[in-house]
């Protein structure tokens, strides 16, 4: 269904997530028809270019990441026709004017995409407003990180929020875009079955895993600043559990569904500095092997000392009546054995067998949502083995896979989360008090580790992380799935 026309202006339109997500994920949306007339595309960033040197950008970028065999000619020249280029300074406002007049008196939408880093949000924010260019359909679109802490969370939203409201403030986690975590939702609210389930009485445990194969890559100065906690939980692993954790919202309406995810926030158990050595792993990647071939420890990598973790596993508790005792063992780590992101549901064993030893182990159900590569939901379950060989059980998957139910491509989180700003849809974007309510957790955590020096613990790369990573859930008498 095309969205009303649009005008999407992209601060940091050179930059790296501008080409690699932003302009193919708006070209398919064009090869789609999702457009209606008169949509524009604006790039805007600090360097002087011609109209025609964005195009070109925009075209290689095109080339480079979508799949060939979606580049069809027309459709390119009609998308790079929608392009323009202005060059403008977030913080001396120059330039603001010029944006101005290539908006003109549109009535038209206005996305206002931040594809830049967090310390330019407020100036660019006050410049839109100083220079009249926020009308009442006017988003600001915020990408991560917010902040690094509670406080500079707080900064980064007031700076913002002088000059927005928050109606209009689309904060991105670009997880929440992908298809299988929207399908947390469907699975869970479009069947009766598993939500009489869904509770302490009937769950064991719950296993969210984020495995990167990836290192460094050129992020360096972010990264090594950031650190696996920030970057990965504070917002990607947090979303999920919340997914997972919440209560079923009243409707799909942003604030029903923030609502209740804020309130799983907010009962997440602090996890303070006595704790943190047995609740919490710090691990950092040393050489090993990956991706076929031989890497190099992260020192290495960043040419220099650093104690900022690669790898985070936590055991989380979410103190409410739905979720008491059930613990949420989290794990994110680059250069880990394999790519795979995934939320492994156990249930409870069964009371009592009545098969006898001779039947083989009893293994308590699973259901498995993969949410990349290979998106599907698998429940496992004990079966009969076939044949004539008496009673013996055996546990097999009942197996949904997306590549194999659905063809076709699959979008980009991207494309999805760019139509809901045009749309003005807000449910898969993050709230002021959500992200701020996740550092309030994660704030003691990284405090913790700071004032008791826990120190990252070595992995070699190619691994599942330290072996303390393992030893959190196995002290528990549980274990961590095992995804290939
Ligand atoms: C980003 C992190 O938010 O998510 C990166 O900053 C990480 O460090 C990336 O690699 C993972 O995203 P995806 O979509 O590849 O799972």
């Amino acid at each position: 269904i095309p969205v009303d026309p649009f005008d999407f202006i992209i601060f940091g339109g050179t930059g790296d997530l501008s080409e690699r997500k932003l302009l193919p994920s708006l070209y398919h949306r064009q090869r789609d028809h999702q457009f209606s007339e008169p949509t524009r595309i604006i790039g805007a960033s600090r360097s002087k270019m011609s109209d025609d040197e964005f195009r070109a950008f925009a075209r290689k970028a095109i080339e480079e990441h979508v799949a060939p065999d979606y580049i069809d000619k027309a459709e390119l020249d009609e998308f790079l026709a929608r392009i323009t280029y202005v060059a403008a300074d977030a913080v001396s406002g120059d330039g603001f004017e010029d944006l101005k007049a290539a908006i003109g008196d549109s009535a038209s939408i206005r996305a206002f995409y931040l594809a830049v880093a967090p310390a330019l949000f407020g100036d660019i924010s006050r410049n839109l407003k100083a220079h009249e260019l926020i009308t009442p359909t006017s988003r600001i679109v915020l990408e991560k990180p917010l902040g690094r802490d509670l406080a500079s969370a707080r900064a980064l939203n007031d700076l913002v929020g002088e000059n927005f409201p928050e109606s209009q403030i689309f904060r991105i986690d670009h997880y929440l875009g992908k298809e299988t975590v929207q399908n947390l939702m469907a699975l869970r609210f479009a069947n009766a079955l598993y939500e009489p389930l869904w509770n302490s009485a009937h769950i064991d445990h719950v296993q969210i895993t984020v495995a990167e194969t990836v290192g460094l890559e050129d992020r360096v100065t972010y990264y090594d600043k950031a650190g696996a906690l920030r970057d990965m939980v504070q917002n990607h692993l947090l979303q999920l559990l919340c997914l997972v954790a919440m209560e079923a919202p009243s409707s799909m309406d942003a604030d029903a569904v923030r609502d209740e995810k804020l309130k799983v926030l907010r009962a997440l158990r602090r996890i303070n500095g006595n704790e943190a050595p047995r609740h919490t792993v710090r691990g950092q990647y040393r050489a090993g092997a990956s991706a076929g071939g031989p890497v190099k420890g992260y020192i290495e990598e960043l040419g220099k000392e650093s104690g900022t973790e690669t790898f985070v596993a936590i055991r989380a508790e979410i103190e409410n009546w739905r979720w008491a005792n059930v613990p949420f063992y989290l794990r994110t780590g680059k250069r880990l054995a394999t790519r795979v992101s995934e939320i492994v549901i156990e249930f409870k064993p069964i009371p009592h067998s009545i098969f006898g030893d001779g039947a083989g182990p009893i293994f308590a159900n699973q259901l498995v949502i993969r949410l990349q590569p290979d998106e599907g939901v698998k429940q496992f379950i004990m079966i009969k083995d076939p044949g004539p060989g008496g009673m013996r059980l055996r546990q097999i998957p009942l197996d949904m896979s997306f590549a194999q139910s659905f063809k076709g491509r699959a979008p980009d989180a991207y494309e999805r989360l760019i139509m809901d700003v045009v749309r003005g849809n807000q449910t898969l974007f993050m709230r002021r008090d959500e992200v701020e309510s996740a550092w309030s957790w994660i704030d003691p955590i990284q405090q913790a580790w700071e004032s008791a020096r826990q120190e990252v613990q070595g992995y070699t790369a190619g691994t599942w992380g330290p072996s303390a990573s393992i030893a959190l859930i196995e002290r528990d008498g549980r274990t961590w799935h095992e995804s290939t």
